[in-house]
């Protein structure tokens, strides 16, 4: 299905680069901040780059990848300055990330530290924390110097298969999806980095991977390990295995939703002195939830128009504002689950569970 994109995006055309052209890395800069996706070399594999600030050009990776659930993304950075933008002070400033940044970045290891307000939620996935990394790749720290921005990336490939190692992988895979491909050659280590989550004074191997984990315990003393990365976010924050990103009110998704005009609406309506919150699919979603039922303490909209990009760009940063805003619980409408639908329904599900 090469030129396909799915979610009714029509395909762009897909242009090849020469990595080490000073002219490609300025036209696929451009193209990152005009909020495309350009796939580039790291000397692990190739990245789907976006620019990790902007939510809506994250969403548009998960749409070209397929996933059917957001998985958090590394955000990739050129200078160890910039950990202290992303990542909380006391995190930023703990001697571990200086030791280990100073011994391996640029490098195939990864570190989890927790988030600041910088980092859009779909990024993370909804997580309190960020995953960062200075990529040893002359092509890739290049653009990353070139967009002056950081850039979430997720490896280059379709949803479960081969991490690409070489441009023609992530042209094979992803043709029609990305804006720009620069071509550095092969990959030199050819395997995704090494996670380690760090957090008060723990360390935790969420990924075995590029670097070996002795070496960072040569650095800096024992790592725990843990068989996924589920398992080891949830040492951070107890409970997220199961439910990932779960607000503090009971969280209901209602379907059927009602249509325009009366209609079925149940839950909707809100009992006195009940604080309810609303999250609408899109602007049609919440009239008829308003003609339904509420009233509604708090409203989000996740797209006005339906677009299922902007919803997915959205989504966490949504049920964050919902979960400050002290409800007694959320009605959801779900989304079509298709596309990006797919992703969006699977964290409102999890949301959902008890
Ligand atoms: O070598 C690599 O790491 C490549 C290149 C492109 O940098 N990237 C890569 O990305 O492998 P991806 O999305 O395929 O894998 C990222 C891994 C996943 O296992 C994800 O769950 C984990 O990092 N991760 C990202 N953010 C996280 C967070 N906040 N907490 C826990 N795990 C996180
Ligand atoms: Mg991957």
């Amino acid at each position: 299905m090469a030129g396909q994109r799915g979610l009714g995006a029509p395909p762009v055309e897909t242009r090849v680069l020469p990595g080490t052209s000073p002219a490609s890395i300025a036209v696929a800069a451009a193209a990152l901040r005009a909020g495309e996706l350009v796939a580039f070399p790291t000397e692990t594999v190739y990245g789907l780059g976006a620019d990790a600030v902007d939510a809506r050009a994250v969403a548009r990776v998960f749409a070209a990848k397929e996933r059917p659930r957001f998985d958090p993304l590394i955000v990739h950075v050129a200078d160890v300055d910039e950990v202290a933008r992303y990542a909380i002070e006391e995190d930023a400033a703990d001697p571990r990330v200086a030791t280990l940044a100073a011994r391996f970045w640029p490098g195939p290891l990864t570190l989890v530290l927790r988030k600041r307000d910088t980092v859009p939620g779909i990024v993370t996935a909804g997580l309190p924390t960020v995953a960062l990394r200075i990529p040893a790749h002359p092509v890739a720290l290049a653009l990353i110097r070139a967009a002056e921005v950081p850039i979430a990336a997720p490896s280059a490939n379709r949803f479960g298969r081969v991490s690409p190692t070489r441009a023609e992988h992530v042209v094979r895979q992803l043709a029609g999806r990305v804006r720009i491909v620069l071509d550095g050659g092969p990959c030199r280590v050819g395997v995704e980095s090494t996670v380690l989550l760090l957090a008060d004074g723990d360390a935790v191997l969420l990924r075995p991977g590029g670097l070996p984990v002795e070496s960072i315990e040569e650095a800096i003393g024992p790592v725990r390990r843990h068989a996924n990365v589920d398992a080891g976010a949830a040492a951070l924050s107890p409970g997220r295995q199961a439910s990932h990103y779960a607000p503090g009110a009971p969280l209901a998704i209602v379907d059927p939703w009602p249509g325009p005009g009366p209609g079925l609406g149940l839950g909707l309506a809100a009992a006195a002195g009940e604080r309810v919150g609303l999250l609408a699919a899109d602007a049609a979603g919440r009239a008829a939830a308003e003609a339904a039922g509420g009233p509604f303490a708090a409203v989000e909209v996740l797209s006005a128009r339906g677009d299922p990009t902007e919803a997915a760009a959205s989504l966490f940063d949504a049920l964050h504002r919902l979960d400050a805003a002290g409800l007694d619980r959320i009605v959801v409408q779900p989304v079509a689950e298709d596309g990006l639908g797919r992703a969006i329904m699977d964290r409102l599900r999890r949301a959902a569970r008890p």
